[in-house]
């Protein structure tokens, strides 16, 4: 079963090709992340503009890499949200027209959720299992019962993780997105001493809050101009830090052995690390997907299209996007 995954919620359009919700035969991304670079942000009107001139060239070269025709799709799985509606609609409208044309099955998907299954591209899925997905908008862990079953356990009160990073970044000078220039410049100095207080909510909650970091770390950038890369790697520190706890919190409630991340932000190097030493320490099984599919990509809205195939979900034909589109309510 071969499905052909559509993303276009933000910046990047994408396409992938994926056999039987797991083995990527192509993968493309076309990212107008250099050109919203010059509004220091993501335009929604640029970005629905740059969809639309990127969405056929993305599955023309997907389809080329693959080695297949069009026809040769068996479904067709799209981001349906949360997201912007402008960039959601051209992915949207594309995947209604193109599986209408072939004839073929039309599966919507959640954003959130397709960022998981960037795990199943790996090995399968083993549920029931804890599951943190952090990346741009959102930071939310949840308890991940069985395919299509998710229970939020907490989430961001103000900022999300990758937000942190990205307006760090700016205060720090740096481009956008911030996360990975956040990485680099902190890999390329030394730990000069600085720490940035780590959220602490009340002792019952699953929740975290990133909304100090920036105040803090303008702070920091008025009293140490000179470190910007000593001030990035205490960011860094202090974003991991509190995901790390906030897993370990959820894991001692509710013991399961595997963990799995996911979203743009465990592409971080740093991150990772410190999630591996901890599965090491708590003796839990931490799956983190590949770096390229940390970030936005179709190969995880295909794995997860595929999936929802298996279980008979159709898109109707009458079905729009869906900017908002909440996870984990049952
Ligand atoms: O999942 P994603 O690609 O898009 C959303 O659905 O939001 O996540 C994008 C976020 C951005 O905030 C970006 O700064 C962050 O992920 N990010 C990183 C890294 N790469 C991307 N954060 C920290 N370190 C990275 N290497
Ligand atoms: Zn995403």
């Amino acid at each position: 079963m071969r499905v052909l995954g559509i993303e276009s919620s933000c910046d990047d359009t994408a396409a992938a090709v994926v056999e039987d919700g797991r083995r990527i035969l192509a993968s493309r991304v076309l990212s107008s992340a250099r050109l919203q670079q010059q509004y220091g942000g993501v335009v929604p009107e640029v970005a629905a503009r740059e969809h639309v001139m990127a969405i056929v060239p993305a599955v023309q070269e997907t389809l080329r890499a693959a080695a297949m025709s069009v026809s040769a799709v068996d479904a067709v799985a799209v981001t349906r949200g949360p997201g912007l509606s402008g960039a959601l609609l051209v992915g949207v409208t594309f995947a209604k027209a193109l599986a209408a044309a072939l004839k073929k099955p039309l599966i919507g998907v959640n954003h959130l959720e397709a960022h998981l299954y960037a795990n199943a591209l790996v090995e399968p899925v083993e549920l029931p299992a804890l599951a943190l997905l952090v990346s741009g908008g959102h930071t939310s862990l949840f308890w991940w019962q069985d395919h299509g079953h998710l229970t939020l356990l907490g989430e961001t009160r103000d900022d999300a993780a990758g937000e942190a990073f990205d307006k760090g970044a700016r205060v720090l000078g740096l481009g956008y997105p911030g996360g990975p220039e956040i990485e680099r410049l902190a890999a390329a100095g030394i730990d000069t001493g600085h720490r940035l207080p780590v959220a602490r909510l009340g002792a019952d909650s699953l929740d975290f809050s990133f909304s100090g970091v920036k105040t803090a770390v303008q702070d920091l950038a008025r009293r140490y101009p000179d470190d910007r890369a000593g001030i990035a790697a205490a960011l860094q520190e202090a974003v991991v830090k509190a995901l790390v706890l906030g897993v370990d919190r959820a894991w001692r409630r509710v013991s399961v052995k595997h963990v799995y991340l996911a979203g743009g932000v465990t592409a971080n190097s740093h991150l990772r690390a410190e999630f591996v030493k901890w599965g090491g320490d708590r003796q839990a099984t931490v799956h983190i997907p590949p770096r390229e599919y940390c970030t936005d990509n179709a190969a995880m809205v295909a794995a997860l299209g595929y999936w929802r195939l298996k279980q008979g979900e159709r898109m109707a034909m009458d079905a729009g996007p869906q900017a908002l589109f909440p996870l984990g309510s049952g």
